[in-house]
């Protein structure tokens, strides 16, 4: 038996395998990648599993959570983080959840709007603090291309770059800020090194003109990120072997003195650094025929793995069968009663049977948390965590109706039922 079929027996389908070890060896790699004097933030939204944060954390060169939520908050501490590791994002704080985050030591935002840098402002305030806010750019330019780009265009991230001259006094004058820095994150999933460097070349000269031109000294640099590992198909993570030498040549050409006088820099990544290490186990519950069409019904749909196959983001994935099997084309469609549950159409599968298990490889970023876990109300997959042969932790999401404590609601009783 299989390692994997050995696991789905155990702990039964759909099964996510997150095993450790590629983990670390995906922040090493990157690490690596990256200048010695660069922080890497890892960005929670790729994956929140506490044991996969962790493994970011324990390690010779550890990552800093990147997290836009109260909830990815409490991943990161309970991975052992402290609350002014984090970098807070995200365009629609709202003050309850800024005073909440303060108020557990969150100090480093990034903001997207005059408002976002006022309720910063307030909440640091209420705390009797200060905190640092970083101020996201909108560049009016771009270099790269890329599968998921976030500037450039109108959007709800960020300051516009040509109108940042226009609000700066009134950010720098708001109580309870300091505005320390700028925030880049101009693209995800960069296509390859070169679309990489570009992107990277491009943003650390424009943070240094702008810089100059609007008389903002950078304490703190965050030029982005854009690694990329192939999703939900077979592949390796991209490795940048130039990236290292191309990114000391920018910094050293617009920030010369960054080593004694700042900025500090900061690249993020999410999908890099989990991407690869997980594995989504899934069974075939079914295999039918409509109209000359073959549709095989996996127990795993997008409650489980593809919430962002409504961006189009995902389509298609691809399974995989121990062995080589045979393929023809069928649709590869999850268990939910609607038919937008699909994972792939007419694509090449194996030929599969009811019972059968599939892997979906490269599924360890932008998986549960990234999926449609309660609609329709089948139960959240089972994550095991695994460093080699050891199984580390077993869990599963559980989303419960909470009732509301003030006005005492309760659950609705089955009395009147039994009538
Ligand atoms: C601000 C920010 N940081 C980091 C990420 C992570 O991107 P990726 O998983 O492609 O590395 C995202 C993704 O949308 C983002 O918006």
């Amino acid at each position: 038996m299989s390692r994997y079929e050995e696991l789905a027996e155990r702990f039964g389908t759909p099964l996510y395998v997150y095993d450790l070890d590629e983990i670390e060896a995906a922040r090493r790699d990157l690490t690596g990648a990256l200048p010695e004097e660069v922080t890497l933030f890892y960005a929670l939204k790729a994956n929140p599993h506490p044991d996969l944060v962790r493994a970011l954390r324990e390690n010779d060169r550890p990552c800093r959570p990147e997290i836009s939520s109260t909830g990815e908050l409490a991943a990161a501490l309970a991975a052992g983080f402290r609350g002014a590791d984090c970098l807070y994002t995200g365009p629609g704080k709202t003050p309850d959840e800024l005073r909440e985050v303060i108020g557990l030591g969150v100090r480093l935002f990034s903001t997207d709007s005059v408002t976002d840098v006022r309720h910063v402002g307030e909440a640091a305030l209420a705390h009797g603090v200060t905190a640092d806010c970083l101020l996201r750019v909108n560049s009016v330019t771009a270099s790269a291309t890329s599968s998921i780009r976030m500037t450039g265009t109108p959007s709800q991230f960020g300051f516009d770059s040509e109108t940042l001259a226009e609000v700066l006094p009134l950010l720098r004058a708001t109580p309870g800020v300091r505005v320390s820095g700028m925030h880049f994150f101009p693209l995800s999933n960069a296509k390859d090194e070169d679309s990489l460097i570009g992107e990277f070349e491009h943003t650390i000269a424009l943070a240094a003109t702008l810089s100059a031109d609007l008389g903002l000294p950078l304490r703190f640099l965050d030029i982005g990120g854009g690694f990329t590992v192939p999703y939900a198909v077979p592949g390796d993570r991209g490795s940048y072997p130039r990236l290292r030498a191309a990114l000391t040549a920018a910094l050293d050409t617009h920030f010369p003195d960054r080593h004694t006088e700042g900025p500090e820099i900061a690249c993020e990544s999410g999908r890099y650094l989990v991407g690869a290490s997980g594995t989504l186990l899934a069974r075939v519950s079914n295999v039918k025929v409509s109209r000359g069409r073959k549709f095989v019904i996996l127990d795993a749909g997008i409650n489980t793995f593809g919430g962002m196959s409504g961006l189009g983001r995902l389509l298609p994935v691809s399974v995989r069968l121990d062995g080589d099997a045979p393929v023809e084309p069928a649709s590869l469609v999850g268990p939910l009663c609607t038919p937008g549950d699909i994972l792939g159409r007419e694509i090449d599968l194996p030929v599969l049977e009811s019972g059968d298990l599939v892997t979906i490889p490269n599924a360890g970023a932008y998986g549960p948390t990234a999926s449609l876990l309660m609609f329709l109300g089948r139960p959240a997959p089972t994550e095991v965590v695994v460093r080699g042969d050891e199984v580390v932790s077993v869990s599963r999401i559980e989303p419960r109706r909470a009732y509301d404590t003030v006005t005492g609601t309760r659950p609705p009783t089955t009395a009147g039922a039994a009538r």
